[in-house]
């Protein structure tokens, strides 16, 4: 009962629960943009193809993701949208939750809030992190998050991932990763290292964009604010001299 409150304090407080325990093996520092439209449109692409016939997006409109994206309506129709669903539809995965659960032992949750929830450094390992483990049901393991049950859906473009290295206090009950250090055997894949690294984060830069759409905005109004801020300052402080100028 301690345990289920602390753990729920410690997410109120934004620790990402999936990363304690596996601190022995850092989250490598992704440093995404969420500016850069083209890497944005190629996550997305990376999205609807590889991950929404499971994960939905579903507090995202598919039309709000092409207006933010600039990606242009016939585009939109034809390479992000494969469901009867219209432009003004929210993404929705077509998969229902009692199929997910008897296939997948789990439900793939909705990925809209995701980089918030674990941030954007975890979810890079994480999708980074499948590696060959054929005790597992879909012949993969993750190095972040121990014994999941998500199949490596990124494989066929990354290749085979195999564990170099055994992590000695590993206890994937309490998620220790089993595996300390991995590597793809080379031309296995169909991107080289480098490409699939881009991928993912790209990949990674969507899913940032799609937990938080108007950080843009946001940011571009708080300059403002500060300029004016600032600016205020300088005749505040002009005008406080001019009153106190007699007073002295
Ligand atoms: C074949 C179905 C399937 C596909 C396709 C799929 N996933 Fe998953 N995913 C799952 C399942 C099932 C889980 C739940 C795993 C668990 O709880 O052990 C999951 C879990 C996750 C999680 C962990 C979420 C959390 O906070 O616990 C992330 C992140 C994720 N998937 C991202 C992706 C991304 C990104 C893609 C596309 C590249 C993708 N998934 C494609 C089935 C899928």
């Amino acid at each position: 009962m301690l345990l289920l409150r602390l753990l729920a304090l410690l997410s109120v407080l934004g620790v990402p629960l999936a990363s304690m325990g596996a601190e022995d093996i850092p989250p490598e520092k992704v440093r995404v943009t969420t500016t850069d439209k083209h890497a944005l449109q190629d996550g997305a692409r990376t999205f609807v193809n590889y991950c929404m016939g499971c994960h939905g997006a579903q507090y995202q409109r598919y039309e709000r993701v092409a207006r933010d994206l600039e990606i242009p309506e016939d585009i939109l129709q034809q390479a992000l949208i494969f469901t009867s669903a219209k432009p003004g539809d929210h993404m929705r995965s077509s998969m229902r939750a009692e199929d997910a659960r008897s296939w997948f032992g789990a439900v793939p949750p909705d990925l809209t809030l995701v980089a918030r929830v674990r941030g954007e450094d975890w979810l890079y390992g994480y999708l980074m992190g499948f590696y060959e483990d054929a005790s597992r049901p879909w012949g993969v393991n993750n190095i972040v998050f121990p014994n999941v049950a998500m199949p490596n859906v990124l494989g066929a473009l990354q290749g085979r991932q195999v564990c170099l290295t055994d992590n000695p206090g590993a206890d994937a009950s309490v998620n220790i990763a089993i595996c300390r250090e991995l590597a793809v055997v080379p031309g296995t894949g169909a991107q080289n290292n480098e490409q699939f690294d881009q991928t993912v984060r790209n990949l990674v830069a969507f899913l940032a964009y799609s937990a938080d759409p108007n950080k843009e905005v946001s940011e571009r109004i708080g300059r403002y604010v500060l300029a004016y801020l600032a600016i205020l300052f300088v005749f505040a402080y002009l005008l406080k001299r001019e009153y106190w100028k007699d007073i002295k």
